[in-house]
């Protein structure tokens, strides 16, 4: 059987493992039933999937591990906002669910090669990122330098504590926390305010700098200004959109910004390819 992407149809998945990370997000580590998919199975960094809980609904995730790790399983880590995920926060060891992708664009790893790279993340916006994050800290002798930057609301809200030790601990990336509530904790280095605060201290050539952003839309927005006045390219700075999806292959036009599907184009985009779509949108 040939993995394909074009399909409405799921596959099915296996729960191995639920994790609650916090009160409202918690990690689904995933296999597929079908032996044969697992091995063909293969996704980019910044790629979702499509998850179906049966009889519910169907919701656009991000896949968060490099699958280097561990070869034939796949996690997903899900905040509780409506329904499906609310049902979604019920699974448990054994469940099944469905799967459809992956779907979308990727982190522009290649094109990074040579430059500085920042990775800039607020809230669960660390999820789609963790993918990259490893895969260029595999090759950091191809990059100038990796900084890790997340902003969140209260110290005590830090997800993944266990990767940002790890990337802290690794000789060849920077980790940067920042807060706006809370009092600081762990190994890395904090600052007191939005994740835009950590911006100006960077030891880099802002010129000849890739930043990777996810977060609330206005925090993208506000960290490409920063960089974009800090002498930073448009066209260096990407972030992934969300926009609410249905069909995830370019049909239903649920996911349209401008001329732009979500789902197929983005949801990794080069600022400069959605800067003024999302200062119209925001007007
Ligand atoms: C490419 C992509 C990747 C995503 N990755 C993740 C991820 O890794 N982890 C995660 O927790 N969530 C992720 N999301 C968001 C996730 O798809 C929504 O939270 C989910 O669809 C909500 O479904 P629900 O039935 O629980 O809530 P609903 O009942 O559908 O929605 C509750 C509220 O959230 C709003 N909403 C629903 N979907 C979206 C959306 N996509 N964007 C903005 N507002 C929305 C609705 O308008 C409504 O107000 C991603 C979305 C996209 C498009
Ligand atoms: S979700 Fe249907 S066109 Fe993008």
């Amino acid at each position: 059987m040939i993995y394909s992407q074009d399909s409405y149809l799921p596959f099915e998945a296996e729960v191995i493992e639920f994790i609650q990370d916090a009160d409202d997000i918690f990690t689904l580590r995933l296999q597929f039933v079908d032996a044969q998919l697992r091995q063909q199975y293969q996704f980019y960094p910044g790629q979702f999937n499509m998850i179906y809980l049966y009889g519910v609904g169907e919701v656009a995730i991000s896949i968060v591990n490099d699958r280097g790790f561990q070869q034939d399983i796949f996690e997903h880590t899900i905040q509780v906002v409506g329904r499906v995920t609310k049902g979604m926060a019920k699974l448990k060891q054994g469940d099944r669910i469905g799967i459809r992708g992956p779907f979308g664009s990727c982190w522009p790893i290649e094109a990074a090669k040579d430059k500085h790279v920042v990775i800039i993340t607020g809230g669960l916006g660390n999820a789609p990122l963790v993918a990259a994050t490893e895969a260029i800290l595999k090759n950091y002798q191809n990059y100038r330098s990796i900084y890790i930057i997340q902003g969140v609301r209260h110290a005590s809200g830090l997800i993944y504590q266990e990767k940002y030790t790890r990337w802290h601990n690794s000789p060849h990336a920077k980790v940067i926390i920042t807060a706006t509530q809370g009092q600081p904790f762990g190994p890395w280095q904090w600052y007191n305010g939005f994740v835009t605060s950590a911006i100006d201290d960077l030891d880099i050539d802002y010129q000849e700098t890739i930043v990777m952003s996810v977060g609330p839309e206005i925090m993208m927005k506000n960290v490409a200004q920063s960089f974009i006045q800090k002498g930073t390219p448009v066209e260096q700075i990407f972030i992934s959109l969300e926009r609410s999806m249905k069909c995830a292959i370019g049909h239903c036009g649920h996911c349209q910004l401008g001329k732009e599907f979500v789902c197929k184009d983005g949801p990794v985009y080069a600022y400069s390819m959605v800067q003024q779509l999302l200062e119209i949108q925001g007007a």
